[in-house]
């Protein structure tokens, strides 16, 4: 069997990536890492858990490897498929197997959204053996130092559509992140967007205001990633309250009542 000639994977940033603690999440995924243990991330959307994984990579000096997980993600996918080449038949290494060679983080985002026969595969890694079955070649590869397996889960989206059996829930650690607290998202916000001070803490303030709208049915609330988007508008000259509707409101609803409770909630922020 030939395997194809991979490029290197690149180290998981050239710099830090900014990352603000919201607790003890650090220390905890570093005692995971170190102990070889899968990492469950449970958040709401934009609460900073992609951005935490490419913070833990680089501090622990790892490669990254990301898989957006979708309902159509098979298991040959993640592990690999024999490619038809006009030379021959070559093996080519998915994203999984190729972490587990390289002793790699592979993280798998939104998880649930996988298939449930894609997302056994995983159960091998997990436990301590750490294990990598690939029937197609027969190979058992046994996972190299520093491999880690990270997934992440929203748990308010679609939860009665979709979960993740017990059996894989058990093998990970899980970790909860939510929103930062009020002076970290401020600070998070002006750094990441551009924006000053002020701004940054009044588009904080709305967010908050607009997070307790969650029991009058707004679904999704806003997160983080839409608060710098609204602020980097700004930054660019948009006027404060446009940008606040049209990168915060308008894409978390299409209810007008719950849009116009939204716009009242800006007005009322931005006077
Ligand atoms: N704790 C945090 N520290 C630094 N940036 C954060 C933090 N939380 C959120 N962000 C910012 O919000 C954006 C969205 O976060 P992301 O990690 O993509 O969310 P998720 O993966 O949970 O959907 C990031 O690109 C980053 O700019
Ligand atoms: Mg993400």
């Amino acid at each position: 069997m030939t395997l194809p000639e991979y490029p290197p994977l690149a180290k998981a940033s050239e710099g830090e990536p900014f990352y603000v603690p919201c607790g003890n999440e650090v220390a905890m995924f570093e005692r995971c890492h170190a102990r070889g243990l899968a990492v469950m991330l449970k958040g709401p959307t934009g609460c900073g858990k992609t951005r935490f994984v490419e913070h833990m990579a680089w501090k622990l000096d790892r490669p990254l490897i990301t898989v957006a997980c979708h309902d159509d993600l098979s298991a040959s996918d993640l592990i690999g498929r024999f490619l038809i080449r006009h030379d021959g038949t070559v093996w080519q290494d998915g994203p999984l197997t190729r972490a587990v060679r390289e002793g790699a983080i592979c993280y798998l985002d939104e998880v649930v959204e996988a298939r449930q026969d894609t997302v056994v595969v995983l159960h091998a890694l997990t436990d301590h053996r750490r294990l990598l079955p690939i029937d197609k070649t027969g190979e058992l590869l046994m996972a190299a130092p520093g491999f880690q397996l990270v997934i992440s889960y929203n748990p308010g989206y679609q939860r009665m559509l979709k979960d993740l059996k017990p059996s894989t829930r058990q093998r990970f650690v899980a970790m909860d992140l939510d929103f930062p607290g009020e002076d970290a998202e401020a600070k998070i916000v002006e750094r990441e967007s551009g924006v000053d001070a002020p701004t940054s803490r009044a588009l904080v303030t709305l967010a908050r205001r607009l997070r307790a709208l969650r029991d009058r049915g707004l679904a999704e609330v806003p997160s983080t990633r839409l608060l710098i988007a609204a602020g980097a508008l700004c930054v660019d000259g948009i006027p404060v309250r446009e940008a606040c509707l049209a990168a915060i409101v308008s894409p978390l609803s299409d209810d007008e009542a719950l849009v116009g409770a939204m716009r009242d909630l800006v007005d009322g922020t931005f006077i």
